[in-house]
């Protein structure tokens, strides 16, 4: 396996792309979904600008529970319709939030957490998880990352055998 470089640029023009092809470079030699979701949250981690934590919360059927991660040891278990990431995956919805300090029922688990965006995982209308990233920086995520993560979360939910609760 190759070593992993930073991008040329953290642009998100230049990143996204760059994030893509090193997670397909990933995927490609590996079919074991907690090495794969392993390596897809340190990718995150590592390459984007300005992260303290990357990583999935996974449906079990009756809540979401801490998946594979990049940063601190976070809360294991987040209700359906609970803070940012149970919101989230209730709605089915991307959420970006400016500032967390803000957001009614927000779950801190970093201290140094200031902005957030939750992207749920749903494959053929059945709820895995969510993709979950926070930044220190207030407002760090922009549309663009939006667009840029809501690529991602689809390749891997395509590419990722996670487990599917029916
Ligand atoms: N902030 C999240 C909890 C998970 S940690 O950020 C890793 C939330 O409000 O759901």
């Amino acid at each position: 396996m190759a070593c992993m470089y930073p991008a040329t640029s953290t642009e998100p023009e230049v990143l996204y792309p760059y994030m893509t092809n090193e997670l397909e470079k990933l995927f490609e030699t590996e079919t074991n979904w907690i090495s794969n979701a392993a390596n897809a949250a340190a990718t995150l981690g590592f390459l984007m600008p300005q992260l303290n934590w990357a990583g999935f919360y996974l449906y079990n059927g009756e809540e979401l529970v801490l998946g594979p991660f990049w940063g601190k040891p976070a809360v294991t278990r987040i209700p359906l319709g609970k803070g940012v990431c149970g919101d989230s995956a209730l709605a089915r919805k991307t959420t970006v939030v400016y500032d967390v300090h803000q957001y009614p029922g927000h779950i801190a688990c970093d201290l140094f957490s200031n902005s957030e965006i939750v992207i749920p995982l749903v494959k053929d209308d059945h709820l895995i998880g969510v993709l979950d990233i926070d930044s220190p920086e207030i407002g760090r995520f922009s549309e663009q990352d939006q667009m840029g993560l809501e690529a991602i979360a689809k390749l891997l939910i395509e590419r990722i055998d996670f487990p599917i609760f029916k």
